[in-house]
């Protein structure tokens, strides 16, 4: 997949992992109060390898301060899913910023059909066209905990 590139400021969005540390990535993860916290690092850089990431990178030195992921088959449709900024760069239009690059990437912009799910930022996922579903009864999910998941992750990460 060709990568993309947006610059506002001293902010870049990025689709290109190169260069990138994607620990230190995973690990903005690790640093939010919420449902992810606990999750183990190398689950989230292998989550991250194997989706369409836009990285947010701060300044010269191309400090990752947020990214989103975008778990996609490219044509018919994408799970938009780890909207992260970092602590500190909370509140400067971060979120806003990657979102706008979605809504202009090529493949995303005119995609079918995009999901997401998120317990209290309806109003930030409201500005780029997202409805809640118009018929929940259509949808599915099979929910494993989320330590049963990890423990899963770590015992079979190599197989
Ligand atoms: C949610 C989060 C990604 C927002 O990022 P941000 O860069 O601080 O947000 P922005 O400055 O781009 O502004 C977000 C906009 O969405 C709105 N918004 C709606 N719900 C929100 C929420 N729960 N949190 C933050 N902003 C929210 C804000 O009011 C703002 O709108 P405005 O510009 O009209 O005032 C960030 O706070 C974060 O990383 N939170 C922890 C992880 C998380 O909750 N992720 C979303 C789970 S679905």
């Amino acid at each position: 997949m060709q990568t993309y590139t947006w610059k506002r400021g001293d902010f870049t969005v990025t689709t290109d992992p190169s260069g990138i540390d994607l620990k230190k990535a995973a690990a903005l993860i690790a640093r939010q109060d919420w449902c992810c916290k606990d999750r183990p690092l190398d689950l989230t850089v292998k989550a991250i390898q194997n989706s369409e990431t836009f990285f947010c990178l701060a300044g010269e030195n191309r400090e990752v301060v947020g990214f989103v992921r975008l778990i996609t088959d490219y044509a018919t449709a994408a799970y938009v899913t780890d909207v992260n900024i970092a602590p500190e760069y909370k509140g400067r239009g971060l979120s806003k910023f990657i979102f706008s690059c979605i809504m202009e990437h090529p493949v995303f912009c005119k995609l079918r059909r995009m999901l997401l799910c998120t317990p209290d930022a309806h109003g930030l996922y409201a500005k780029y066209d997202f409805k809640p579903v118009a018929h929940p009864e259509e949808f599915m999910e099979r929910l494993i905990p989320y330590d049963e998941a990890y423990a899963h992750f770590e015992k079979n990460k190599n197989a």
